[in-house]
């Protein structure tokens, strides 16, 4: 029966590692897939993680099932984390929420429920958007549409144009926007845009849903949970995505988080029954142990201070990298100016040259990154920077 399927190309982001294995140019760069790397290039477990491994199997005394939602401890930390503590939606009961298999699975069991609720929904995501969120929206059987986001050869968000497109969605559609560290461009919404953002979905009755995947590696914790906070302040109902994978180097683990801010606390118990439905149709319940290690760090002073100094410690050295490769790249005597990759934020950039050139610097030179430009800025270091900067100097 298969033979009736074409055999598919590799993935656009996840083919490019194995791409990059097979090259045997000893001077190779990786930029692709989104993995935080250290100087050395290693992605090592991080201390707080390892720390929480050890309590894990001290403690954990079964195997047995847990609950479909997963491990409540950790949902309940998350959303402090992601709606801070004393929000007026979490006092008031007003959200539901389930572990999923990482941001992936949060996504797609949430683009499903959506499905429920109106099979012709239409969702509109960012031009560019992460390429993933294609089919896993897509594939639930929502329409996609995009809004205007990133103007490449000003390498800036188009405001304008997107709230204008914005305020021609109609009531109902959901409109997916990235919490914090743009994926893939690097550009995030300042404090009065998120206001306006809000300000346009109170008129016309989008419902906002944010993939948060990032939380930590822009400007802070705190900081990047800016524009979840302000929707989910002001608006009745708003959708979410978090991920685990980076801010807590989990990404083989598969921890996520799907969860909605509901109108009321009525409502809540109903989305709850029936993403956990969603949820039990797919994969019944998420896998326990990453969302178990978040569960112990999260609710433990001293292993969560631990985790917020590394993520500090992951969000600066990005910082600085960016830093390194803009006045590499200006010493070198680029004919572009690079400058505006220090203002871009968290784990990617969008160098904002041709798929042409990435071609080249692919084929000719080497360095892997996404055909859109996107660069993962933490595949730098201070080994590899010449070397990258002389090929970008050459292909431009
Ligand atoms: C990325 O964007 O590179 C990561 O989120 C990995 C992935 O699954 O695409």
């Amino acid at each position: 029966m298969f033979e009736v399927l074409p055999s598919l190309p590799a993935d656009p982001i996840l083919g490019l590692s194995a791409a990059y294995k097979k090259d045997t140019n000893p001077n190779k760069i990786d930029l692709g897939v989104g993995v935080y790397k250290d100087e050395q290039g290693r992605t090592p477990i991080l201390q707080s993680v390892q720390k929480a491994q050890q309590v894990l199997l001290a403690n954990e005394d079964s195997k047995t099932y847990i609950t479909q939602q997963g491990v409540q401890g950790y949902i309940d930390a998350m959303l402090s984390l992601i709606l801070g503590n004393g929000h007026s939606a979490l006092l008031e009961d007003r959200v539901s929420g389930v572990q999923a298999p990482g941001g992936c699975g949060s996504l797609r069991i949430l683009a499903e429920l959506l499905t429920r609720c109106d099979k012709d929904l239409t969702v509109w995501v960012s031009d560019p958007t992460w390429a993933n969120h294609i089919p896993l929206i897509g594939n639930a059987g929502l329409t996609i549409k995009t809004y205007p986001y990133f103007d490449k050869a000003n390498a800036c968000i188009k405001f304008d144009e997107m709230a204008d497109c914005l305020s021609q969605v109609k009531k109902g559609d959901v409109v997916l926007l990235h919490g914090c560290c743009h994926n893939p461009t690097g550009a995030d919404l300042n404090h009065e845009q998120w206001q306006a953002v809000v300000e346009i979905a109170q008129k016309t009755g989008f419902v906002p849903f944010i993939d948060l995947a990032y939380q930590g590696f822009g400007d802070g914790l705190e900081e990047d949970a800016y524009g979840v906070r302000l929707l989910a302040a002001n608006l009745p109902e708003v959708i979410i995505a978090a991920s685990c994978s980076k801010n807590f180097g989990l990404y083989r683990e598969r921890v996520g988080l799907a969860a909605i801010v509901n109108a009321n606390a009525q409502i809540k118990t109903v989305t709850q029954s029936q993403i956990q439905n969603v949820a039990r149709g797919i994969y019944s319940m998420p896998p326990s142990y990453g969302g178990a290690l978040v569960d112990i760090i999260l609710n433990d002073d001293q292993l969560k201070h631990l985790w917020m100094d590394e993520v500090t410690e992951m969000r600066e050295r990005m910082q600085s990298l960016r830093a390194m490769l803009v006045s590499k790249l200006a010493e070198k005597g680029a004919s572009k100016d690079f400058s505006f990759v220090n203002q871009q934020k968290g784990m990617f950039s969008f160098l904002c040259i041709s798929p042409e050139q990435v071609d080249k610097l692919v084929n000719q030179h080497s360095v892997y990154l996404v055909g859109s430009s996107r660069a993962n800025i933490a595949g730098i270091n201070s080994h590899n920077v010449d070397t990258l900067a002389d090929a970008l100097v050459a292909v431009l």
